[in-house]
């Protein structure tokens, strides 16, 4: 009975696989504050990306970690680069079976971890970072991402990504726009995942404040009239209200980002015998999809989709 009425369901169609590759190294390497993630080969990479795709799950999310980062993230828009290495490989692989997205943001490839250029007083220089974000857009399309998703909050950020990509030729790439992404601690695992802590200061000055509410609609306005196919609400479960109220006010396809704190607080639960991790994953998946989340990105991809398979 409870199946027949449930009014929201847990479905493989509905997640997304972040995934980390990581250059120069031969075997995959574990995240110890993420259990069963890990930072990919680039053989590793493949063969996880063939599982999933076996596994039904529709598209995945890429993030690198560079042999060698500089002040400009230079890597980030190598054709060489670690992301788009994978790309060309998985899209070999797949052809347009799967949704290959790539993370565009400078961080991972910075050498002082933040997400943008900076200016001489060190802060974030939102309008010289927006030509990176267009180059990193340019080069992750032209080897083979179809959906690229701007995570910086530089303003503008997705109407210069949108034109660079017409210019080069990719009007067919989609852009997910990470509209609403807050200034929270839970990005702590992901940060040893994809070894981009910043080596100073933090995020607040271009990531969202956790009290606003109002702001998240404003910006998921401007992204919107900027070109973005889809919005992203981040992180997920501290932020419900938030993706009730984007999905109350627009139709565009609405993602979530279950983010790394969020997974590795479960697994720290489970471990100790304090909670039912499986359980709770599900809760809390299915919370996200309650609240309107079309998709959701979260690591837990590959093990609902086992559950939902067996
Ligand atoms: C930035 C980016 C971050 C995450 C996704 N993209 C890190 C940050 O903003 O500090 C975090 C995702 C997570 O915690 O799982 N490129």
């Amino acid at each position: 009975m409870r199946r027949l009425v449930a009014e929201t369901r847990l479905s493989v169609d509905d997640l997304v696989a972040p995934l980390f590759v990581k250059e120069g190294i031969d075997a995959p390497e574990p995240v110890a504050s993420m259990p069963g993630v890990v930072q990919h080969s680039q053989a590793s990479l493949r063969a996880e990306v063939r599982e999933l795709a076996a596994l039904g799950i529709p598209a995945v999310i890429l993030f690198g970690v560079p042999a060698r980062k500089d002040a400009r993230g230079s890597a980030a828009d190598d054709p060489d680069g670690v992301v788009q290495v994978a790309l060309r490989t998985l899209r070999d692989d797949h052809g347009d079976d799967i949704v290959l997205m790539a993370d565009t943001c400078l961080d991972e490839y910075t050498d002082h971890g933040h997400c943008g250029l900076l200016d001489d007083h060190g802060e974030a220089d939102n309008d010289a970072t927006l030509e990176r974000y267009g180059a990193v857009a340019v080069a992750q399309a032209t080897a083979g991402a179809q959906v690229v998703a701007p995570s910086g909050m530089m303003d503008g950020q997705v109407a210069a990504i949108r034109e660079a990509l017409d210019d080069a030729g990719h009007a067919g790439a989609s852009i997910l726009a990470y509209s609403a992404k807050y200034a929270s601690a839970l990005y702590g695992p992901f940060r040893d995942a994809a070894e981009c802590a910043p080596s100073f200061g933090d995020r607040r000055s271009y990531q969202m404040d956790p009290p606003n509410a109002r702001e998240a609609l404003e910006e998921v306005g401007l992204d919107l009239a900027e070109g973005a196919d889809m919005v992203m609400v981040k992180p997920a479960l501290a932020y419900l209200d938030i993706i009730a109220s984007v999905r109350a006010a627009v139709d565009v396809p609405l993602g979530a980002y279950h983010v790394s704190g969020e997974y590795a607080m479960v697994h720290a639960a489970a471990q100790q015998g304090w909670i039912d991790g499986d359980a709770v994953m599900r809760e809390h998946l299915v919370s996200i999809r309650r609240a309107g989340a079309d998709f959701v990105l979260t690591y837990f991809a590959r093990a609902l989709a086992e559950q939902l398979s067996g």
